[in-house]
This record gives structure tokens, sequence and C-alpha cells, in this order.
């Protein structure tokens, strides 16, 4: 079947109140200093769920806001992909939570999880569902609050992520407008480099693994930062040749928002005018598969996205997984 079969119809996202500034380390006993965070990720603060804050509730404000700009009631919906690594129980998926929250009682759902390229993954099999006739409205969720499995004693990884969740209608295209190419790939050999190493089946969670820390987010920034750039770079170039686009007919890149840097490095190997690449990581840090439908969220909102723009997604993420789409609104 010819592309394209679905567009997007609305938007919405969700961050918890409190703002936790790079200043703030120091009162948790955290030795680090705004300077080190802003330079090597260009990260200035991050959204920290407090309590009665949760992934759910965060996911069904999202929803809520995409639902009303979409015009789509809850019983509308005919299922909800949601793409997360922290949700609020490990059993059942955390879909199943914002369903009963947002009341959307036809509605399937279930969990994707591809770490930060998860709503790049999401929207595909929301795409398969439009195209094989199982849905016809399709609630795409991406978000985390990680700041409930990072190790706060930790500096190499707790200084990088925040919590937040991005909500997207997809639904049939109309008039050539929606998703043009996608691309997706997977590399588990390097799984390790950044992972829970406890807290499954294999390991499961104890005092014992809380207090050594295994039970945390484990991360080797070098590794990921050298993958991260070569695989999004990678990304840029199939969904442009899936498009047959040039890099010139982009008029906005959208991607994971996990480090300035690597997003620098990412846009001049794959020849894209940082001009043309969205940034908010100083505001949000990596929240992960929150990270690019709250970044799309923003750009629909501020006018960067209009009528007829053509949008790039790019992402990468634990697994490790990258993958990218085009789309035309
Ligand atoms: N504050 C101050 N010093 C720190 C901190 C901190 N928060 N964290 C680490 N350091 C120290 C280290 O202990 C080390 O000290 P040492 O030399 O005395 O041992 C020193 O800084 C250098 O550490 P490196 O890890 O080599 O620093 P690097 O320049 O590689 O920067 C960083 C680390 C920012 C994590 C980088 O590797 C990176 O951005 N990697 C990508 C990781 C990422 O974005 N992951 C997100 C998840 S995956 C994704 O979303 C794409």
């Amino acid at each position: 079947m010819k592309r394209p079969h679905v567009m997007f119809t609305g938007t919405g996202r969700a961050v918890p109140k409190r703002i936790m500034t790079n200043h703030d380390f120091a009162a948790i006993g955290i030795e680090t200093d705004d300077a080190w965070i802003v330079d090597r990720t260009g990260i200035r603060q991050r959204h920290v769920a407090g309590p009665g804050e949760s992934l759910t509730s965060l996911a069904a404000e999202a929803s809520k806001t995409a639902m009303a700009a979409a015009g789509v009631n809850a019983a509308e919906i005919d299922a909800i992909v949601m793409a997360t690594v922290s949700p609020d129980h490990l059993l059942p998926a955390a879909a199943v939570e914002v369903q009963a929250a947002i009341g959307a009682s036809r509605a399937a759902a279930f969990d994707v999880d591809a770490a930060c390229t998860g709503w790049i993954y999401a929207v595909v099999v929301a795409e398969g569902l439009i195209a094989t006739g199982n849905a016809e409205t399709v609630l795409v969720i991406g978000g985390e609050v990680l700041t409930r499995i990072v190790n706060w004693k930790d500096r190499n990884t707790c200084v990088l992520f925040g919590d937040g969740v991005g909500a997207t209608i997809v639904k049939r295209a109309t008039k050539g407008k929606g998703l043009l190419s996608s691309y997706l790939r997977t590399d588990g050999t390097l799984a390790k480099l950044l992972w829970r190493p406890a807290g499954g089946g294999e390991m499961a969670a104890s005092d014992a693994t809380i207090a050594d820390g295994s039970f945390w987010v484990h991360m080797q920034g070098r590794e990921v930062f050298k993958h991260a750039v070569r695989s999004m770079a990678d990304a840029c170039e199939r969904a442009l040749d899936g498009a047959k686009l040039s890099a010139d007919s982009v008029d906005l890149v959208i991607p994971h928002q996990a480090n300035v840097r690597i997003i620098e490095a990412t846009a001049k190997h794959a020849n894209i005018s940082m001009d043309k690449v969205y940034v908010n990581v100083d505001r949000y840090g990596n929240t992960s598969a929150g990270s690019i439908p709250i970044a799309l969220d923003e750009c629909i909102r501020s006018g960067r996205i209009t009528d007829g723009s053509t949008v790039m997604f790019v992402g990468f993420g634990a697994g490790f997984t990258w993958g990218s789409l085009i789309v035309r609104f």
C-alpha cells in the first residue's frame, strides 16, 4: 500500500510542576556544577515528579490535551500505544492505566519498549493498526518518570534525565499529508551499555540490588554518545531516502533530546543546518520516550510547524534502538 496511511491530528504534553535546576544538585549532595552539565549536555533544568504525580497522571493530562486538539473523544479511540521504560507498575502495561484514567473504554491498550526511540516505534505500530483496518483512531503516547529509576547518588546519570509525557492522535491520512517514510533499527549486542542490571526476572529487586546500585539505570556515557551520533545520522539519511527527499526539502528536524552535543554532531554528519533543528533539552533534560512528542507539541503550538511543513523525527536510545520518520503536516 502506498504511503501516507496516517497523519497526526492533535498533540499534547504534560510535565511535573517542580523544576530542578543544575544548581539544586548541591543541596542533595551531588558533586557537580552548572558549568559542567551545561558544557557537556546543554541541560539547565529538568522537571521532577513529586507526590501525587505519576506517569499515568501526566499521560492522562497530555492525552486529554491531544484529544481536545484533534476533536476526538475517549469513546472514539480504538487503540492506545504507549512508549515508556518507566511505567508506574511493571504489570500490567502503562497504557492500560491511561485507558482507565481517560475512560477510553473501547481501546486496545499496550506498551512499546524501545527506550528513547519509543515514540517513533509507537507511531509506526499505530500506522500498522490503521493500515490493516484494526483501528481508525490511535492515541500514541511517549513519556517517562525517569527520575524514579535513576540513581540519585550517581552523578554520571542523575543530572541527565527528567520527567514528561507527549501524546499524539494518529488517524487515517487525507490529501497526501502524513507519514511519508520510517526507519527502525536495533542492535541488542550493545544492550549493556545502557541498562538496568537488576529488577527484572534474572535478578529481582532487593535491598542488595538497591544498595549496590544495580537496580537503577547504568550507562557508559562515552560509548552511548558515539553510537548515538552515528546511528542518528544514519537514520536521517535512511528516512530521507525512503521519502525520496533531500535534506534541503525538510523544514524542521525534531531529534531525541538527550544532549545538545549529540544533536549538533548528528546535524553536522547529516549535513543539516542547526537553524532547522529544534532543541529544548536545556529546559527538560532527557525525557526518553517523552522528548520527541513533547518537542512536537511545542513546535505545533508555537507555529514552528504549520500546514505543509515537512518534518523529520530522529531518535536513539537504550537497546540500542534508533529510528526516524518524515511527516508532511
Ligand atoms: N558533574 C561533574 N563531573 C562529572 C559528572 C557530573 N555530573 N558526571 C561525570 N563527571 C566526571 C566523571 O566522573 C569523570 O571524572 P574523572 O575523569 O575524574 O573520572 C569526568 O567527569 C569525565 O567523565 P566522562 O564520562 O568521560 O565525561 P564525558 O565528557 O564523556 O561526558 C556525558 C559525560 C555527558 C554523560 C557524555 O558522555 C554524554 O553525553 N554521553 C551521552 C549519554 C546520554 O546522553 N545518555 C542519555 C541516554 S541515551 C540517549 O538518550 C541517547
